[in-house]
Parts: C-alpha cells; structure tokens; sequence
C-alpha cells in the first residue's frame, strides 16, 4: 500500500509545502511521529530557515549525459538539496527524486514546488528504486543518477554527527529512521570489526592502532560525540598532510552505518532492469571504493564477449546491456574545484542502456 506523503510534510512544515510526494506504507509510521512533534518536525523548521543546501557537482557534465531532457522521465535516487533534479526539470524532464534522509525530502520539496506537475519526491532508499517507481505506476525511466555520498548540509550540521571539525552526537545516519548509529559501532563493535572496516571503507594504514586506541578510550567511558572520537583517533593516526587524520576512519564509519556498499551494488543491478533502451545510468562517487564498484560493474555490462584462459573458446557475455561512451571517468573541471572543493574528488561515470 502506498501512504500519500502530503498529509504529513504538509502539517511538518505550513504553507511551505504545496506538492504532494509519496511514502511507501512502511514509512508511514514515521511521518506520523513528525506529525505529532517527533524529531522530524524539528528538522524540517530548520531547513526553512536554511539558505545554502549543497551546491550539485558536475551540472553540466550531468546534463550532457543524459541530454535531450525534454519531456523524459529521470530517477535521481539522492536527491539531497535539489540541486541536480532542479537542472533536469529546467530543461523539462520529469523527476521522481528520492532521498532517504527527510529532512533533505522537505527541503528540495519546499524549494521546487513550481515544478510540482513534473517533480514527485519520494522518502526511500535507491536501492528499493524498483518498489518505488512500481508503487508511482512507472515501469522504465529514461536516465537513472545517483550522486553519491553526503550532502555538504548532512556534513556541516553537527547535530546529524558526520562532522570531525563541530562536536555533535555521535550518530552519521542519512536515515534517522534505522536504529544503527556511529554510537553503536564505535562502542560495541569488535577491535577486528573495526580493523576490517577502517582497512576496507576507510583504506587507512594505520588501522589496527585506531581500533586499539578506539577500544582503550572506550573502556574508560563510552565515546559519544564526533570530537570526541576525532581526538581519540588522533592519537592513533598522526597528522601529515592536510587533511584530519579522522578522515578516512569517519569515511569507513560512515559507509558502515550507512551500509553504502551494499546498497549501491543493489542500486547499480537495479539500475539496468528500471532504464528503457537508450536510457542513460550516470553516477558520481568521491571515493575509490565505490568509483571502483561503478566501474567493474560498468565494464562487466558493456563487454560482449568474455574470455579465459582456461576456456577452449570465447562466450558470449550474458551480462551483456551497456555501452560506454568513455570508459574513462570523467572529472570536475579546474575552475569548479576551485569555486567548490569538495568537487575534488568526485568521479562521473556513465553508461547507456542497449537497446533489446
Ligand atoms: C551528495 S548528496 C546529493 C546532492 C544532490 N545531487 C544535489 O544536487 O543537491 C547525496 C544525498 O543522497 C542521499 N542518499 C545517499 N545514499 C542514499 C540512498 N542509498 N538512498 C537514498 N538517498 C541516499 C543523502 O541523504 C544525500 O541527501
């Protein structure tokens, strides 16, 4: 069953809000809870009063991806500030945005209701993008993006607990929904738990001395907020370069919570079975890890014929459904790192969907 959303976001945040967009029945729960004061109606206030959001990465190159627009009908599954969706609905593509954190749903809602017959955000997971688009009676979409990752408010806001620089709960969840926090890991975890993960998610050497100090600090008090964990790592982890020796360990906590690898090797099969032929899957990641993933996954797809050794012939591919405009990752330009940092990192990698 699918619960309309407007009902709720229209209590949560007034006037401000004039679309409708749609839950899926197992998030109506929480939507009441906003209803009746909880957590999400405090969130919601404040992203009114909020000017800056996150500034979309690759615009253009976005745009360029997935062009002509007009009149297709795009999934961005990370909607966050609204930013990338809004590029699209310029150019009239309809978009079904989705987002798991409510508080970003509200927000990009609130700033393009004008687009409110061409724009339908949804509070959900990319990796149900299937579920999702069956329950909005939509079977095939002609672009796919995800822009992976935080947004640059998730980051900034102490009180959601991603920031190393301001001291906050120590919580890192995009979905305040799910009951797994940065809290629960960082105290209850395994030292080998989290040597595997800070190896793994964080690629940090210094590994096992993080999770040793982690647990030395640990046993003495529970660690609960962000600085607090920040200084205990480093003691662990010196400083070098510029960058806060708690980088990378707060990188791999965060995609642990968060479980991003695994969702994103849903989203990506998913991807292929919801876009039409000639439908476009572009994504953005600003780790290795992930641009890593995007890009076996991307090759995998778009290699007709497989070959071995050990195999008398070649085969044919059954995995066979994308071709690559490049096979290269395309990358930020000078003057956009330089107006916004936190493009640096990021990768775009796009793929088209053969025709059947
Ligand atoms: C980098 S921001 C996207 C910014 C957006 N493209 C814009 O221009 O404003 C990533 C957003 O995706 C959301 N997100 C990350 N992983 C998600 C997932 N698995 N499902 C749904 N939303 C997700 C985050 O909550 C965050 O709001």
């Amino acid at each position: 069953m699918i619960i309309p959303i407007k009902p709720w976001l229209d209590r949560a945040n007034g006037a401000a809000v004039k679309k409708g967009g749609l839950v899926l029945a197992a998030d109506a729960d929480f939507f009441r809870s906003t209803m009746r004061g909880g957590a999400g109606l405090k969130q919601s206030e404040e992203v009114n009063r909020m000017e800056f959001y996150h500034q979309p990465i690759m615009g253009k190159e976005v745009l360029a991806a997935m062009a002509p627009l007009e009149g297709k009908q795009v999934f961005d599954g990370t909607l966050g500030g609204g930013g990338h969706t809004e590029l699209f609905l310029q150019h009239g593509t309809h978009v079904v945005g989705c987002d798991q954190d409510a508080e970003a749903l509200g927000y990009a809602e609130r700033r393009l209701s004008q687009y409110e017959d061409r724009f339908l955000p949804v509070l959900g997971n990319f990796a149900d993008m299937d579920e999702i688009l069956h329950a909005v009676g939509i079977d095939q979409v002609d672009g796919v993006l995800m822009d992976l990752g935080v947004s640059s408010h998730q980051l900034d806001e102490p009180s959601r607990g991603f920031s190393f620089r301001e001291d906050g709960p120590l919580d890192m969840r995009m979905d305040v929904r799910t009951e797994f926090s940065a809290r629960e890991l960082v105290n209850e975890w395994s030292e080998e738990d989290m040597i595997h993960i800070f190896r793994e998610y964080g690629e940090e050497k210094r590994a096992v001395r993080a999770a040793k100090e982690i647990v030395k600090a640990r046993q003495a008090a529970p660690i609960e907020t962000t600085l607090q964990l920040a200084e205990v790592v480093e003691k662990a982890v010196p400083r070098i370069s510029g960058k806060h020796p708690a980088t990378r360990v707060f990188q791999a906590i965060r995609i642990a919570v968060n479980r991003e690898m695994e969702v994103l090797a849903t989203a990506l099969d998913k991807s292929i079975q919801i876009l039409s032929g000639g439908g476009v899957l572009a994504v953005i990641t600003f780790h290795s890890l992930e641009d890593r993933m995007v890009k076996w996954f991307m090759r995998r797809h778009s290699t007709p014929v497989l070959d071995r050794p050990e195999w008398p012939e070649p085969r044919e591919n059954s995995d066979y459904c994308l071709a690559l405009p490049s096979r290269r990752a395309i990358a930020p330009s000078e003057a956009e790192i330089k107006a916004n940092p936190r493009a640096r990192s990021a990768k775009l990698r796009v793929a088209v969907k053969l025709e059947d």
